[in-house]
């Protein structure tokens, strides 16, 4: 089993984490092949649609992706998400029965944290990396930039009202480990079938990724 600490290297590399809705788990496969061939086989796949598990399983299954899994609000979640085959728990805010149950699993939560005051609770929960959300409308990369002073050692992964115009400014901070965002995985695109559009996207964000990268 792969530890916390090697998942969050792994999405360091990556770079860019796909914010997955999906309404339909029969989806995931072909999500999961435009998403390889796009250049970036990574997903949080939401538990905001009943399909959550049965599309994490299916896609983890295939073992040519990281697996994680978005909005876990509860214990429940998690355990469902790490049956399924996630590797890492995404959850909008900071919850310590979601943090602590992650911990039980041996599995790693990057719970959402946007002031001082959560991200020293984070801290306290012995998390060193965090989703910075709703990035957008917390301020942005300047906020990150400012919570780095006090904070020199945690990692962020900005999530929230990003996309290809945003990208850079955020991937330009040290301590951004990686971006989150659905922009390359439109709801209504992989609900239409359109899996062609979401290679592209995906190709493109990952092109974006490296070109900050210099
Ligand atoms: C999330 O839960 O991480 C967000 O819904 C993703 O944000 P975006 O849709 O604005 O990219």
């Amino acid at each position: 089993m792969t530890s916390p600490a090697d998942v969050a290297a792994a999405l360091g590399r990556a770079r860019l984490v796909p914010v997955v809705v999906l309404d339909d788990a029969a989806d995931a496969g072909p999500l999961a092949d435009a998403l390889v061939a796009g250049g970036l086989p990574v997903a949080e796949v939401t538990f905001r649609t009943a399909a959550a598990a049965d599309a994490i399983r299916a896609m983890a299954d295939r073992g040519d992706l990281l697996l994680g899994a978005g909005t876990v609000l509860t214990p429940a979640q998690v355990d469902q998400a790490v049956a399924a085959g996630a590797s890492y728990v995404v959850s909008p805010g900071l919850s310590r029965a979601v943090v602590e149950r992650c911990a039980d699993h041996g599995v790693l939560a990057l719970p959402g944290a946007v002031t001082a005051t959560e991200v020293q609770a984070a801290l306290e929960f012995g998390l060193g990396t965090v989703k910075f959300f709703p990035a957008g409308t917390s301020g942005g990369a300047p906020a990150i930039a400012a919570l780095t002073a006090p904070f020199a050692d945690v990692r962020f992964i900005p999530t929230g009202g990003i996309g290809p115009a945003d990208l850079a400014e955020y991937l330009r901070i040290d301590a951004v480990v990686a971006v989150g965002g659905s922009w390359m995985v439109p709801r209504d695109r992989i609900r239409a079938g359109d899996f062609a559009t979401v290679r592209r996207l995906t190709a493109e964000a990952v092109a974006l990724g490296r070109a900050d990268q210099g």
